[in-house]
């Protein structure tokens, strides 16, 4: 393990966790590591070449030999901007599938412990807190209510020019809960040491208030 402080934010789809895990790298100046779109990667790429997103050994080697880079805010994979690619609803649907497999959380999980640098790390995803970063500074988990996780994603989408309907929406977040939260991989679950923010009618400025003073009390106790 390592003295670089590190805060996880984990939580469901949509409950707004990689909002959360910006503004606070911001506010501290630490790194980011956005590990869900590792995983939306590894699914984009699946697609794209035609591997079965059943198919762990096949799907874990092709992660392995990717050249990821996230510059600027932009994701780069083997030289190609896949930033908007990524965020397609069908991505993140298959990203779900292949974050069941075991072999694939295993050949990404080097690359989210070289994320931790100094002066610190904030990560955000389904078990940073529970498996890939268990000596975390601060934990926090991030719920909302499925209806308002939909809506809040639909916002998203349709500022991006995007358009989706809420039920459709909420029917694929409640689909991909279950699936997350039942798999035997590394399940989304709070740590026991997480804090957990119940954020479904809480608005994000405070939700970060809230945030900092728990990395802020974390930080003082280590
Ligand atoms: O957070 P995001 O929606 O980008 O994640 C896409 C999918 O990747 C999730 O539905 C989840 O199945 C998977 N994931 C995971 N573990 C993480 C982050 C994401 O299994 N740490």
């Amino acid at each position: 393990m390592t003295d670089v402080p590190v805060v996880t934010v984990d939580g469901p789809s949509g409950s707004g966790k990689g909002t959360l895990a910006a503004l606070l790298a911001k506010h501290f100046g630490w790194h980011l590591l956005d590990s869900g779109a590792l995983y939306r990667i590894v699914a984009a790429i699946a697609l794209e070449r035609g591997i079965d997103l059943s198919a762990a050994q096949a799907l874990a080697q092709m992660a392995r030999g990717l050249d990821i880079r996230f510059e600027n805010g932009q994701v780069v994979v083997d030289g190609v901007d896949l930033t908007d690619r990524i965020r397609h609803e069908e991505v993140g649907e298959a990203a779900s599938r292949v974050a069941a497999c075991v072999p694939v959380r295993e050949a990404i999980l080097d690359s989210q412990h070289s994320m931790r640098k100094p002066p610190g790390l904030v990560a955000d995803g389904r078990d940073m807190g529970t498996v890939v970063f268990p000596d975390a500074t601060a934990k926090i988990y991030l719920e909302a209510s499925a209806q308002v996780r939909a809506e809040r994603r639909y916002k998203q989408l349709k500022n991006k020019g995007l358009s989706v309907s809420v039920h459709a929406l909420l029917a694929t977040i409640i689909q991909r809960d279950e699936r997350d939260t039942r798999r035997a991989a590394s399940p989304l679950r709070p740590a026991k040491d997480a804090i957990i923010i119940e954020s479904t009618s809480m608005s994000i400025e405070k939700v970060l208030e809230v945030s900092i003073a728990i990395v802020e009390q974390g930080l003082a106790s280590t």
